[in-house]
């Protein structure tokens, strides 16, 4: 079984990638949504979630965990896998090199959750990764909140990520990577803003790809889907068609539950 977590919706963009590559996998994923957004948090309290979550997902019996959260990943995963050496674990972190490799203007942009923007790991990522081109990095609060919200075609929304978007446009930005899984919800707005003079960079595919590397037996099961959430379970079953994840639907095992952890 392979254990998907996020803070709420946005990681099953992750999860349908996995789905995709690995259609006889059982998966479990996991909203932690009594604790969203995790963007606006400290470090100490995504770091807690973090390993309260993980611990659960393996005590579920998942030989495999995926932080499907950038937020979660910068701030978390080295204590995760501190505590867990021996698991396999898949992080998603900003597709900040696959931009700087495609980047033909020399400049690219990160929108990210607050919590991404400020931290030391993406520093990091920048100088290892990005060394040749000019990293601007934008972060987009309330952006995966509107997500949650599911209010994605509300024209405010639109005027917003213009306000965010132009600048780096007009500067020349060519590569935009959405550091923040929520974020590939948000395409069908930022598609048109963007238009030709810049691609969107997902990591999604190449994060399912890692899984396929990594997952072993756990890639053979019945194909089956179990939703959690730790908060309105629901919704994040709701949310499946809402997205447009048609395909993660005919998948799901029962309907979602509730954990409190
Ligand atoms: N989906 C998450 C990420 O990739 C975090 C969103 C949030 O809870 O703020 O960063």
């Amino acid at each position: 079984m392979i254990g998907v977590f996020d803070s709420g919706l946005g990681g099953l963009s992750v999860l349908a990638a996995i789905a995709r590559a690995l259609p006889r996998a059982d998966l479990v994923y996991l909203a932690d949504t009594a604790h969203l957004p995790y963007g606006d948090k400290d470090d100490g309290y995504i770091r807690q979630r973090v390993l309260t979550i993980g611990r659960h997902l393996v005590e579920q019996g998942c030989g495999l965990i995926v932080v499907a959260c950038n937020t979660a990943t910068v701030a978390a995963v080295a204590a995760f896998r501190e505590s867990f050496p021996d698991l396999p674990v898949v992080g998603v972190e900003p597709g900040v090199k696959p931009a700087a490799q495609r980047s033909r203007s020399g400049r690219i942009a990160v929108l990210a959750t607050e919590s991404t923007a400020r931290s030391e790991r993406l520093a990091q990522l920048i100088r290892q990764h990005a060394g040749s081109v000019q990293v601007d990095v934008e972060p987009c609060p309330g952006w995966a909140t509107r997500v949650e919200a599911l209010a994605l075609d509300d024209p405010d929304f639109a005027g917003e990520a213009h306000r965010h978007l132009s600048p780096l446009l007009a500067a020349g930005v060519d590569q935009i990577v959405l550091g923040c899984t929520h974020y590939a919800f948000l395409c069908p707005v930022l598609e048109p803003i963007v238009a030709d003079r810049a691609a969107l960079v997902d990591v999604a595919d190449a994060v399912a790809r890692q899984c396929v590397r990594l997952a072993g037996a756990d890639a053979y099961g019945q194909g089956r889907l179990t939703l959690l959430a730790t908060a309105r379970p629901e919704r994040l079953q709701a949310a499946l068609p809402a997205l447009g994840l048609h395909a993660l639907t005919a998948h799901l095992h029962g309907a979602a539950r509730l954990v409190i952890t």
